[in-house]
């Protein structure tokens, strides 16, 4: 035992890499089981920041193994060159990174069909993605006649005939559809993916096999989740989603490692709530308070540098996202980024009809129709981005994350303070707040 789970509590850029980054010295392998290049996880350490988009955040410390594993969807040359951009900060690489050989493999038909399905529907039905041709290849993988594997790279001769079939086959597909979708040469594709999979080769294992045995010889899995629970496939604000299980729940299928290995289950929440793309938001403040998380925060999308939409913190949301990723404890981030702002809104219920609801509405119309029901706690005006003891936090600051954890119904045991691995607070166990 000793395993963890790290994932995002609302719609992803949670802050999960710096917690996974914190944790690392706790554990020997950080596993990534879901989404692909579309994840932008940023450490800041000692005034140097690394942005992770593919690669477990574990690869950063020395010694920790990084596994990608089997439910990750790998776009090669995004891989290639987010190892060769942390190779020149320093990072070695040298027997610790571990790629599975059942992930799916994005194409360059994948990009193509998103910008299908993102452009030339109406406006009400883009979904707002990354563009990193994350929904297609997941559809493929879903669909099996189209899906790649990265085990099917290393088999030339199948591969290449495969690929020519599949290459045809969305040629005709796009050229119908988009009117200056340039013919893909199947001969070209191949051969550039067989390079790619000479660059990979020293990587690509059996990663299920290998974290069974990590597991049998007693090392501590650390999950990184990518995305956050609200974006899920099967639990998030469909279809303002992510294609993969980006809640707790895609752990055991994304990894092939039962999720009774795992005891520790940590949810990672802002202090506030932001989303990138479209999507329902019933706590989003389109106004001066909205702006001014963005400015404090920097909220800036890391992948897409798209603005991030800002609100207040979503209990009811949370609530829901924490019973489905079985959350265990909280990591409250950014808590910083509300100093100053004189009374802080929580969202503990929502209004439809006349009614009050206490849990996130599957329906996409009614969660649009919902209002939030606010209570208000009492803000603070103190800098506290050097506190580093629970105690010393203004009297305030804790009462808002006692809030937050008695809303959510989960006790809270890290706070955050500013982006740097030593700007965190841990809560002692015996005084942690909780329902
Ligand atoms: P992730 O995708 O969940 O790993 O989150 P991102 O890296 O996309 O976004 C989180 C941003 O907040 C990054 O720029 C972090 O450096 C920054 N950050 C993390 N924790 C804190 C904090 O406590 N305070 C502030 N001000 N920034 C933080
Ligand atoms: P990290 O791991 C925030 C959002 C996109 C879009 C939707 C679908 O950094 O938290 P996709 O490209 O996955 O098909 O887009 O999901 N999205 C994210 N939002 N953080 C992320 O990752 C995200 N990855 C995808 O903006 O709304
Ligand atoms: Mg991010």
């Amino acid at each position: 035992m000793g395993s963890t789970c790290v994932v995002g509590l609302q719609w992803g850029d949670e802050a999960k890499g710096k917690i996974v980054d914190l944790l690392c010295d706790q554990h020997e392998v950080v596993v990534r089981y879901q989404g692909g290049a579309n994840a932008g996880h940023t450490v800041v350490h000692e005034g140097t920041t690394y942005k992770l988009s593919l690669i477990p955040t574990g690869i950063l410390r020395a010694g920790v193994e990084c596994v990608i594993g089997n439910g990750v969807v790998i776009h090669p040359p995004s891989l290639l060159s987010e190892i060769q951009r942390l190779s020149s900060q320093g990072v070695d690489f040298h027997g610790r990174l571990l790629i599975s050989d059942r992930a799916h493999v994005i194409l360059p038909y994948h990009m193509s069909e998103e910008r299908l399905s993102e452009e030339s529907a109406s406006a009400a039905d883009h979904i707002g993605t990354t563009r990193r041709g994350i929904g297609p290849c997941y559809r493929d993988k879903v669909g099996r006649v189209h899906g790649v594997r990265v085990a099917d790279l290393f088999h030339p001769e199948e591969f290449r005939e495969r690929l020519a079939r599949i290459i045809d086959f969305k040629n005709r597909l796009l050229q119908s559809m988009l009117p200056d979708f340039e013919a893909l040469d199947p001969k070209l594709v191949t051969e550039e993916y067989l390079g790619h999979a000479e660059s990979l080769r020293p990587y690509v294992r059996d990663t299920t096999t290998w974290l069974q045995k990590a597991i049998a010889g007693k090392k501590r899995l650390l999950f990184e989740g990518a995305q956050g629970s609200l974006l899920d496939i099967d639990h998030g604000s469909y279809p303002y989603v992510t294609s993969s299980n980006s809640s707790a729940a895609g752990v055991g299928p994304g990894s092939g490692v039962p999720t009774r290995f795992v005891d520790r289950w940590i949810g990672v929440v802002k202090a506030y709530t932001t989303r990138v793309g479209g999507g329902p938001f019933p706590t989003e403040q389109e106004n001066e308070t909205g702006e001014r998380i963005r400015r404090v925060g920097r909220e800036y999308g890391t992948v897409t540098g798209r603005p991030r939409r800002c609100g207040w913190f979503d209990a009811v949301a949370v609530r829901y996202s924490a019973g489905v990723s079985g959350s265990t404890e909280l990591a409250v981030m950014l808590l910083d980024v509300l100093s100053g702002i004189e009374e802080l809104n929580v969202a503990v219920a929502y209004e439809l009809d006349g009614r009050r609801v206490e849990s996130l509405p599957a329906s996409l119309t009614d969660l649009a129709r919902c209002r939030p029901i606010y209570e208000t706690v009492q803000g603070w005006t103190e800098d506290i981005t050097s506190v580093r003891e629970w105690a010393d936090l203004p009297a305030a600051a804790r009462d808002y994350v006692t809030f937050i954890a008695r809303q959510v119904g989960v006790p809270a045991s890290i706070v955050s303070v500013g982006p740097d691995r030593r700007q965190t607070i841990q809560i002692p166990a015996g005084i942690r707040p909780s329902a």
